[in-house]
């Protein structure tokens, strides 16, 4: 039987690509199978432009003349498939990251939080960290850390891990002083850290709060009653059906009113969730989940 070839052509923009290759789809297919079946991370429903992008830093990396050169190397050596999990997962990252954004849910959210009991925060992508040290110390000023708990999660162990010892670089640290302005915080950011040895460690209190776990949009499951949902600076690398499933999984997770955060690089409007979620602040798309109707 003659098979159809198949070129994924649906995920292929010819306009932003004129010089497509369908002999390089083929290859960026076979590799991210070798990926999936061997180590279990399943990146095909990433956006096309952002893999070729990244896969090609990645033949780079190792002069390689194709990807197939690299299938064997990545099946059988794990240090290879680290690399191609540093290039894949970006992990750009800082403390109070747009800082305005941060503000703008101390106004218009926080006075909402203190009508709750307790409340749990998931901060899906949370990359090395800092954006879960940021909503503590956020919650922290608001009074309401005592009866938070922050679930930061990552696909990438290695960064995780960054976040779990809560340790960084002075260069980070100036940055996050910066930030920690503009974003009105109300005392130093030098009461959240030590700093000795030109790095800083994070406050014990702060770090109590947030629990650092291995959780993929991909596959894995839903996190239950959250009162605020962050993925920031994520979904751009996915294409839409992983957008679909990842708003999906943040719908589910939330309680009824609960609050979705995506930052200023994401919308809600290109998935079939904008019925289901009232907007709070548009510009930097945090929303709210209507309450569900019963029947
Ligand atoms: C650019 S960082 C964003 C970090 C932080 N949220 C921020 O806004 O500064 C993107 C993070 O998403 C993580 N990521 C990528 N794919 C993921 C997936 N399928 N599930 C969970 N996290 C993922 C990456 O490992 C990376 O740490």
């Amino acid at each position: 039987m003659k098979v159809k070839p198949n070129f994924e052509l649906d995920n292929v923009d010819f306009n932003e690509n004129p010089t497509f290759d369908p002999i390089a789809q083929i290859e960026m297919d076979l590799l991210l199978d070798a990926v999936a079946r061997r180590y279990g991370y399943d990146f095909s429903q990433y956006s096309n432009k952002m893999l070729c992008r990244r896969l090609s830093m990645f033949r780079n990396h190792y002069k390689a003349k194709n990807l197939s050169e690299l299938i064997p190397r990545l099946l059988y050596d794990q240090e290879v498939m680290g690399q191609l999990l540093r290039i894949i997962s970006v992990t750009v990252t800082e403390f109070f990251r747009d800082p305005k954004f941060f503000l703008t849910f101390k106004q218009q959210v926080v006075p909402l939080l203190h009508t709750y009991a307790f409340i749990s925060l998931w901060c899906a992508g949370c990359a090395s960290g800092e954006e879960a040290y940021s909503w503590a110390i956020l919650l922290d000023e608001a009074g309401l850390l005592d009866r938070s708990r922050i679930y930061a999660t990552d696909i990438n162990s290695n960064v995780l891990q960054e976040g779990r010892t809560g340790i960084y670089s002075e260069e980070i640290y100036l940055k996050a002083c910066n930030n920690y302005q503009l974003m009105g915080g109300t005392r130093r950011f030098d009461d959240y850290c030590r700093r000795s040895y030109g790095a800083i460690k994070m406050a014990d209190r702060l770090q109590k709060c947030i629990t650092f776990a291995r959780h993929n949009l991909v596959h894995d499951g839903v996190f239950g009653e959250m009162v605020v949902v962050s993925c920031r600076n994520v979904m751009i690398y996915f294409g839409s059906s992983l957008k679909q499933r990842s708003v999906d999984l943040f719908h589910k997770s939330l309680c009824s009113q609960g609050f979705l955060c995506l930052g200023d690089s994401e919308t809600i409007e290109t998935t079939n969730f904008s019925s289901v979620f009232q907007p709070k602040d548009k510009c930097h798309r945090i929303y709210q989940k209507m309450p569900e109707l019963k029947e």
